[in-house]
Formats: structure tokens, C-alpha cells, sequence
């Protein structure tokens, strides 16, 4: 489809039956942008991946990509301001009038909490308050750090591998478009342990903050890609989200 179709589907969908915003939540490793990537296509949403966007930002050496990258390397939180920031600037986008789905965002309560805003303003510029639906991927810390030390990132297509799980066919290449696969800089053993830690002292806490509010659903995030994807789609089901959304 063109941009411009995007977008008039995407502010039909807002008009109509408001907007749809999905967050997966879960530590690092767990399998958010895998199961991401799969279903903001089988929802017809944009994929935002905040993590994503700071490599984009650092691979172009912006301000806000140099001024996260210490942080990132050390396998700290960006700070809240700078996040908030990005992210109520890319939700802004005419693609995002219809929803998204958020990979890695929110991360602390003062990010939930600006979510939430943006989401009232949101809901009273299309009239219709949007739906949100929050997703807990959990994975084990033991298998976390297995799966994060061997991710293989495409620097191409962004397609996400691993050396064990789901080893390239050819040696040092993307099975979906023959690219450059590479490690990524934070997945050295010691700055996983270090993400793991954050994880649990100030994300995992979001858990409750959603489970309180009757909007998150727990998934078992161990088995191959796909089993989790069909978890994904059977718990978004059972709250009445389908494929194709409308
Ligand atoms: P970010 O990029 O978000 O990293 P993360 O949360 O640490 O999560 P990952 O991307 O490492 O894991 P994932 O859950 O996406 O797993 P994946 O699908 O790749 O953030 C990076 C940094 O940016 C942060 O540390 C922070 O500094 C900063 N940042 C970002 N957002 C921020 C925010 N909101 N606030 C503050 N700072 C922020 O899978 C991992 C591996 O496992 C892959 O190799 C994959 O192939 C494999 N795998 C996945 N699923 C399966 C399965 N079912 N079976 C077998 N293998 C699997
Ligand atoms: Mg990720």
C-alpha cells in the first residue's frame, strides 16, 4: 500500500473504531521484536521499537543517538525525558492516528504515565478513546541470557537471528535478504546481566502497574517463535482484538 493509503487507513481506523495501541512488555531478550515484527503486520500496525530507534539515531550520530549511547552501553535506561520525547514525536506521525504497537516503551512509571496522556489527548482529538492492550512475554533470566548473547541482527533488513535457536543458513548472512548478520554492541554477557538487572528493578514493576488497571495479559514466551506467536494471537482473541483489526 502507498504512505498516503496508510494513512488514510490508519485515520479511518481512529474515526471508526479508535485506535488500537499494543505494548509488549518483558526483559531483554525475551523475544519482543521478534514477536513485533510479526504482528504489527498481521494487526496492519506500525512497529515501534524505542531501542530501535536510539540504534538509528546512534548509527547517524545525532544529538539524541550520542547522547544515549552511553547509556546503552553500559545497559542503563536512557533517561525518561529523552525517551518521552522520541516517542510522543513518532506517535505524532500520520501513520499512528489508527494505533501502533510499542516494543520496549514504556520502561519506567513516568513513561507509563506519559503514555497514558498522550493516549487521553489522543482519544479526545478522533473522538473515540483508543483501546490498549499490554502483553508480558516471560522467559526464565537463565534462557534470557542464552538468547541475547546469541542474537545476529541483519544491519540490512533488521531480521533477527540466533546463533542456536535459528542459525543462518550461509555463515554471517541473513536468511531473509543475504545482508550482513552482526552482533549487537549491548549483548556481551556482562551488560545482558547488567539489562537483566534494570529489568527487574524498574520494568517489571509495570507488570502490576497494568495487571491493576485489567489491561495485561501474562504469555509463556519459552518455545519456538512461532508457538509464542500463536500465544499472542489466542490472548489478543480473547480481548476481542483480531487480524486485519477492523
Ligand atoms: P532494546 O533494544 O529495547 O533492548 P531490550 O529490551 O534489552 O530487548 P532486546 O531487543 O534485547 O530483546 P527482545 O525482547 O527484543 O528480544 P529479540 O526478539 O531480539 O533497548 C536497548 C537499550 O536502549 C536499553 O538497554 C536502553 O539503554 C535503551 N532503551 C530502549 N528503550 C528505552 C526506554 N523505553 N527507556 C529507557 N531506555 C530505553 O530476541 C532475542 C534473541 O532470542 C534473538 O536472537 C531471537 O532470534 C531469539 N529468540 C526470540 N524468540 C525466541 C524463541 N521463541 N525461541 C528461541 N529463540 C528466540
Ligand atoms: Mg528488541
Amino acid at each position: 500500500m502507498q504512505p498516503h493509503k496508510d494513512q488514510e487507513a490508519s485515520l479511518h481506523r481512529a474515526r471508526s473504531v479508535g485506535a488500537l495501541v499494543v505494548l509488549l512488555l518483558g526483559a531483554p531478550g525475551a523475544g519482543k521484536g521478534t514477536q513485533a515484527k510479526r504482528l504489527a503486520a498481521h494487526l496492519g500496525l506500525p512497529h515501534i521499537s524505542t531501542g530501535d530507534l536510539f540504534r538509528e539515531n546512534l548509527s547517524r550520530s545525532t544529538p539524541l543517538g550520542l547522547r544515549a549511547k552511553g547509556y546503552m552501553e553500559r545497559g542503563e535506561l536512557v533517561p525518561d525525558g529523552l525517551v518521552i520525547e522520541m516517542l510522543e514525536s513518532r506517535v505524532s506521525a500520520a501513520d499512528c492516528r489508527g494505533g501502533y504497537l510499542l516494543d520496549g516503551f514504556p520502561r519506567t512509571l513516568p513513561q507509563a504515565q506519559a503514555l497514558a496522556k498522550s493516549l487521553e489527548a489522543a482519544g479526545l482529538s478522533a473522538g473515540v478513546p483508543p483501546r490498549l492492550a499490554v502483553i508480558d512475554i516471560e522467559v526464565p533470566d537463565g534462557l534470557i541470557v542464552r538468547r541475547a548473547s546469541g542474537r545476529l541482527v541483519c544491519a540490512a533488513c533488521g531480521h533477527i537471528q540466533h546463533k542456536e535457536f535459528d542459525p543462518p543458513k550461509q555463515a554471517g548472512r541473513c536468511d531473509r535478504c543475504g545482508g550482513a548478520l552482526q552482533s549487537r554492541a549491548d549483548d556481551q554477557p556482562e551488560v545482558v546481566t547488567k539489562r537483566l538487572e534494570v529489568y527487574h528493578r524498574q520494568t517489571a514493576p509495570l507488570v502490576q502497574h497494568y495487571r491493576a488497571a485489567g489491561l495485561l495479559d501474562a504469555i509463556d514466551g519459552q518455545g519456538n517463535p512461532g508457538q509464542v506467536f500463536d500465544r499472542l494471537l489466542q490472548t489478543l482473541h480473547n480481548r476481542g482484538v483480531q487480524g486485519g483489526r477492523a
